[in-house]
This record gives structure tokens, C-alpha cells and sequence, in this order.
């Protein structure tokens, strides 16, 4: 059986998971499947949720169940906070949506030890917290990894920071980021109501247990605020310009109310669709940014346009560069799932442990 944390400090570099929520249970998942090929890991050390910490020994998996099944009842625990938890050249990989989580990645970079995250609270909030990971990672030797938190592993922070590495200026990104509208506009056709779709979006798993995080643009933004600055373009949340599709009366309501209420969003989405279909193009919810400005909001494109494309949960984004000036480099592929996004932290894990 797991133990409970204090445990011994094993010499060799480990491996520390927060959250053990869909995302840090399919991380378990792919690691075990990783190791059982043979795949040379870092030895899995602890993980914890809010409610307990546990060391994993050779069953991270029961280390797993153990934390699940922990009591909900308790004040919410940071054993992880404590200075002797984490060493310089451990890594921690960061599986929560908590703004406390995200609040220790510069310290964690300070003192050496690498974070990897699926959080988007660390690079897509507050711009100040956003420059002291990256300037904490430059000084202290630690490595980021954060592909898991735009795109869920696309090639999309790597393709940025690559051209910006090459010497080329970013002139303009902006494309389809959130897996669950895609998934939504691509498949509303303005005969059964909008509300319709998003439950059934929900009910498939790929919106927010509260689908309105998803509708109000808020993840877009973030994910548009952590593309921009790793373009090396000092982007503030407030400069986002956010159109969200939130109806101010269904914004209101507690989260139970809001899901008996969604048929709120059918009018005005509907009339949008009309829009669309009278004027031949289609409705792709669209974050971009450029020299100009940054939005985030749903628009009417043309079919050919080359965000119109893909399915299902695609992302898809166009890169305006000087060396990709008259034709955008198109990014597309899957961008959401908690397989993807487990894969995505994991190969940010074994960059970083073979690396260093
Ligand atoms: N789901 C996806 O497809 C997807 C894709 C890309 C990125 N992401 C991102 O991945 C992250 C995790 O998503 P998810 O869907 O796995 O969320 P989730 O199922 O709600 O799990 C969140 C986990 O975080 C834990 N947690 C919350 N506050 C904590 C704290 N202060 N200390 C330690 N653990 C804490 C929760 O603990 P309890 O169990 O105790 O509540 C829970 O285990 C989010 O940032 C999300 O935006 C998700």
C-alpha cells in the first residue's frame, strides 16, 4: 500500500505529479505504459490532489486510486509546498487548474527543479508572473515545459519559439484554440438549438463541467496570452479583447442554474448562423493577435479561409512570419484530450531528463 508523505529522499533524480484529476490519471496511465516498454523514466516519487499527497513506490497507479478515494472533506493540503518536498533536478509536473499551483512555478525554477505543466495559469495569467517563470528558468538552470498547455502537444509554442530563435519576426497568429467550440461549430447547423450541442459536447466530455468556462472565451484568452509572449510579444490579459458568448443573464446564474438555462445562448447564436449562411461562410469561434491588438471572439469566415478547415476537436493555427508572409504555416491536428495532453507532459518529461 502507498504511504503517506513524509517518506525517505532517494538519491536519483524523481518525478512529483499535482493533480490527479482526468489529465494526471491519463499522465499514470501513459507512464506505466511508457515503463512497461522499457522507456527510461524518472522514478515516479509522490503525486497528490488537494486533499493528500502519496508516495508511489513501484505502483504509481495505486498511488493513484489511494488519492482519489482520499476524503473531500478536508482543508485543502500543500505538502508539495514544503522546502525539503522537491530538489534541484527533480521534476514536477503540474496537472491542476489551481492559481496556487501555477504560484510555485517561479519558485520551483529558483531552486533548480524543473516543472512541466498542463496548467495554464503559470505563462496565461498575470504578465508579471509570466516574465519571473521565464526569467526564473533562464537563471536557474531549470527547465519549462509547457507544451501540453496550448494545443495539448500540437507543435505550436515550438514552432513559434523556433522561427523567433531563427530570427524571424511574428507578424500576426490566430486560429481555432479551444478543442470543445471547434468541436461546436463545426458541428451546429442551425436547425437543432445550439444548447443541444453544447450538451451533448459535455456529455461527450469536452467541454468544462461547467461549459460556460469554455463559451466566454476566458481559455482562449489564456492560451492566446501564452502563444503571444512565447512570440516574445509582452502581452497583457486586459489587452485581450474578449467576445464572449455568455449572455449577461446566463453569466449570472450559479453553475447549476446556467446548465437548465443554456437554451439562453439559442437565440443570438442562431441569428449569427443566419449571418453567416447569407453571406457563404461559416462560424469558427477565433483568437488572434498581431501588431494591432489581440481578440477573441466568434466570426464569420469564408469556407476556403484556412481556418474554416479541420474537425471534430481540431485546432488550427496560421502563423504570419517574415519567412511565412504571403502564405500563413498552418497548424492542425487534435487539441484536445487527456491522452494527447498526458503524452504532451510526458514527452516534456523525458526532453528534460535526457537532456540534463
Ligand atoms: N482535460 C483536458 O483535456 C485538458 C487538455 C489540456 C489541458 N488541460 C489542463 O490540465 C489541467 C488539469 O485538467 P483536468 O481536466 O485533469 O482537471 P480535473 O479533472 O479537474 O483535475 C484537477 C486536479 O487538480 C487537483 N488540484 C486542485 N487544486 C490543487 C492544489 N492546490 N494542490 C494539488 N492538487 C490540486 C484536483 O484535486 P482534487 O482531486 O482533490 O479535487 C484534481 O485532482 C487544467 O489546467 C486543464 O486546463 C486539460
Amino acid at each position: 500500500m502507498s504511504a503517506v508523505l513524509p517518506f525517505a529522499r532517494p538519491a536519483s533524480r524523481r518525478l512529483a505529479l499535482l493533480g490527479t484529476g482526468t489529465v494526471g490519471t491519463a499522465f499514470v496511465q501513459r507512464y506505466q505504459s511508457l515503463q512497461s516498454r522499457g522507456i527510461d523514466l524518472p522514478q515516479f516519487s509522490w503525486l497528490a490532489n488537494s486533499r493528500t499527497a502519496r508516495a508511489c513506490g513501484q505502483q504509481p497507479a495505486q498511488a493513484l486510486q489511494h488519492a482519489n478515494d482520499a476524503a473531500r472533506d478536508v482543508p485543502v493540503l500543500q505538502p508539495w509546498a514544503e522546502a525539503e518536498g522537491l530538489q534541484r533536478g527533480d521534476v514536477v509536473v503540474d496537472a491542476t487548474a489551481s492559481d496556487d499551483v501555477a504560484n510555485w512555478h517561479e519558485q520551483w525554477l529558483a531552486r533548480g527543479v524543473h516543472v512541466v505543466t498542463a496548467n495554464k495559469l503559470g505563462q496565461g495569467a498575470q504578465l508579471a508572473r509570466a516574465q519571473a517563470i521565464t526569467d526564473s528558468g533562464q537563471g536557474g538552470g531549470a527547465h519549462y515545459g509547457d507544451s501540453a498547455t496550448v494545443g495539448a502537444g500540437l507543435p505550436l509554442l515550438s514552432s513559434l519559439r523556433g522561427l523567433v530563435a531563427g530570427g524571424d519576426r511574428i507578424h500576426r497568429v490566430e486560429g481555432v484554440l479551444s478543442g470543445s467550440l471547434a468541436w461546436l461549430f463545426h458541428h451546429y447547423d442551425g436547425q437543432r438549438p445550439f444548447s443541444d450541442w453544447v450538451r451533448e459536447a459535455a456529455a461527450a466530455g469536452y467541454t468544462e463541467p461547467d461549459p460556460r468556462v469554455d463559451l466566454s472565451g476566458e481559455d482562449v484568452r489564456r492560451k492566446l496570452l501564452i502563444l503571444a509572449r512565447a512570440s516574445g510579444i509582452a502581452l497583457r490579459a486586459e489587452q485581450v479583447q474578449v467576445t464572449s458568448l455568455v449572455p449577461a443573464a446566463l453569466a449570472a446564474l450559479p453553475t447549476a442554474a446556467a446548465i437548465e438555462q443554456l437554451s439562453l445562448l439559442d437565440a443570438p447564436l442562431h441569428a449569427q448562423w443566419e449571418q453567416a449562411r447569407e453571406q457563404g461562410g461559416c462560424l469558427r469561434f477565433i483568437g488572434g493577435f498581431d501588431a494591432e491588438g489581440a481578440t477573441v471572439g466568434l466570426r464569420i469566415i469564408p469556407r476556403d479561409h484556412p481556418l474554416a478547415g479541420g474537425a471534430q476537436t481540431d485546432n488550427r493555427v496560421a502563423i504570419h512570419s517574415d519567412r511565412y508572409n504571403a502564405q500563413p504555416l498552418l497548424i492542425q491536428g487534435p487539441g484536445a484530450g487527456a491522452d494527447i495532453t498526458a503524452a504532451a507532459l510526458l514527452d516534456d518529461v523525458l526532453t528534460i531528463t535526457r537532456a540534463r
